[in-house]
């Protein structure tokens, strides 16, 4: 949640320049945004307009926000500034002791103009720069400052930017005459392979020719510059309206590719996770949203063939989990840096679990803290809703459980994608005779009902209609109440699942439009496989087409919708 740039250059760069990479990290937060170079402030709520105007600079400051503390207003977009204005900041995270630290500072009279949590940075160091140095002040910073950040400073006689990290994250992309900061490495990965991530209560002095980063102590320490692989070019919209469509036609390829690296680059890697899986005792997966219901089908494959495991909600991982040495710990995740799966890895660390994840970001914190980590290859997903990437999510799943005899020919997966996306006109037809309903059902059961709750998941954050997802056995304990004459419930039967087909009668007696999903009965839609677990891909495949053209139909901002983002790196 919320981007944050920083460029520091030997040459002039327009700030449409700057504008155009924190675009790039609009999908973590479109609330407002801001931008400060030394002359110009600018706040504002909204998505991000880039400015006309053709003005150069060599050092700027870039936010864009989701807002914890303070309403979505131009006062409350970041960059915020102290009293002086001689200091200005941009953060993402959040500051636990604001209230005390606020409250200290405005009797020393410190005056505040927003409602934010953040202001009080730019407030603290005005204050300690009276006395010390900036660097003084950024070791001061990590022992007194309670909270999560990724900080960016800017003071307006220095030519550099200082840049702070505990838990949000934050990287470096050098190159030869300049320097970038920003949250995460999409927002310079046109420019430079290279990237120097942050670790926790470290900070650094950039300016356009060198960096150097300091310990929570104040001394200087070495870091290694990585270099990363992107496919740039999936960042790029091409003939498509949405990211969300382009994304979900990715999904043949992506899968390809995924299954390619996992008999060469990501061989090793993989056999490793599997040999963990054998070793250790108790096998939890751990994520949240999307993530979450592809661990549920993985828990589902495994069980099929006798690997016992369960799945947590990553923000009450704490309180279901019990741990030990024995245990190995598998966060899914797309971007790597949703705050509560780093919170229950740090969890499991000290537990002594093993960490093995499965992740789409590459160096992405999840990543770097876990004993092995396998990629999902799903290449740059932009809109916020997961599609591609839970595809993908899934295939690696359905790999795992291969190793341990769960039966799936997996080279045919792109084909029976194909097959999905093929039936898009008959989906649209579907969407259109449903989008002006308020309240929708899906039923599943067994390898159905992860899907069931993922797809209720897409229609709720993307077509914003209620929807529940739930185990077919279960809607007569209570939520057969709401089923009206009309009311649509969308059923997925796998192989002719009697007891699903019983689920379904008994809501279409009692006036449900039923939208049949099946491989094996006659239905609405018919999905072109036998197999349990390519069923449980192409079902939610259908899912995110429905509710693409659901959303078209109400003419909603489907690749930003309201009130979410993308990286949730707060808890
Ligand atoms: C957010 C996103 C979802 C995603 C979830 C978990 O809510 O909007 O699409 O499934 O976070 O994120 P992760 O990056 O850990 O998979």
């Amino acid at each position: 949640m919320c981007g944050i740039i920083g460029m520091v250059s030997k040459d002039d760069f327009t700030i449409q320049d700057a504008f155009k990479k924190l675009k790039k990290l609009e999908y973590r937060g479109y609330d407002s945004f801001g931008y400060f170079d030394k002359e110009l402030l600018i706040k504002k709520t909204g998505h991000i307009l880039i400015p006309k105007t053709k003005k150069l600079t060599r050092m700027a400051i870039l936010h864009s926000r989701w807002a914890t503390h303070g309403g979505v207003t131009d006062k409350n977009a970041h960059p915020h500034q102290s009293c002086d204005r001689n200091i200005t900041i941009v953060h993402n995270g959040i500051i636990e002791n604001y209230a005390e630290l606020k409250n200290s500072l405005q009797k020393k009279g410190h005056r505040f103009s927003s409602e934010t949590d953040s202001e009080v940075v730019a407030h603290y160091f005005e204050e300690k720069v009276k006395k010390k140095t900036m660097k003084q002040a950024c070791v001061d910073f990590i022992k007194e400052i309670k909270g999560t950040f990724a900080i960016l400073v800017m003071k307006n006689d220095d030519d550099c930017i200082y840049a702070l990290k505990r838990d949000s994250p934050l990287v470096i992309g050098p190159s030869k005459r300049s320097n970038i900061l920003a949250s995460d490495i999409y927002a310079f990965s046109d420019l430079t392979d290279k990237a120097v991530f942050f670790d926790n209560d470290e900070f650094a002095v950039v300016d356009s020719e060198k960096y150097t980063f300091y310990n929570e102590l104040g001394k200087p320490i070495k870091k290694t510059v990585q270099r990363f692989r992107w496919e740039q070019e999936e960042s790029l919209k091409k003939k498509f309206k949405h990211y969300m469509i382009k994304e979900i036609m990715e999904e043949p390829i992506v899968v390809k590719r995924l299954l390619f690296s996992l008999k060469t680059e990501q061989k090793d890697n993989f056999e490793r996770l599997i040999r963990l899986i054998k070793k250790q005792e108790k096998i939890v997966f751990v994520a949240a949203g999307t993530s979450y219901h592809a661990s549920l089908l993985g828990v589902y494959y495994l069980h099929k063939c006798g690997v016992e495991a369960q799945a947590l909600i990553a923000s009450e991982f704490e309180n279901f989990a019990f741990l030990d040495e024995k245990s190995l710990v598998i966060p899914i995740s797309q971007s790597g840096e949703t705050m509560d799966l780093i919170e229950a890895l740090k969890y499991a660390k000290e537990h002594k679990a093993k960490i093995a994840s499965v992740v789409n970001v590459p160096y992405s914190t999840i990543q770097r803290m876990s004993d092995v980590s396998l990629n999902i290859m799903a290449g740059q997903e932009i809109c916020v809703a997961a599609t591609k990437s839970f595809v993908n999510q899934v295939t690696i799943l359905l790999s795992i459980a291969k190793e341990f005899g769960f039966k799936v020919n997996l080279d045919t997966l792109p084909t029976r994608i194909e097959s999905v996306l093929g039936q898009k006109n008959k989906i649209k037809k579907i969407a259109k005779s449903i989008s002006k309903k308020n309240d929708m059902y899906v039923l599943g059961r067994g390898l159905s009902y992860p899907v069931a709750r993922e797809v209720a998941l897409k229609i709720k954050e993307i077509s914003y209609i209620h929807a529940e997802g739930m185990m077919g056995g279960e809607l007569k304990h209570g939520t057969i109440a709401l089923i009206e004459k009309g009311t649509p419930v969308i059923s997925l039967i796998s192989n002719k699942d009697h007891d699903m087909l019983s689920n379904t009668k008994e809501v279409e007696a009692r006036g449900a439009k039923i939208i049949m999903i099946t491989n094996s009965m006659p239905g609405d839609i018919r999905l072109q496989t036998s197999n349990d677990g390519k069923f449980g891909i192409l079902a939610t495949i259908f899912g995110q087409l429905l509710t693409y053209y659901i959303a078209l139909e109400r003419k909603l901002p489907i690749d930003k919708p309201r009130n979410l983002a993308k990286s949730v790196t707060v808890k």
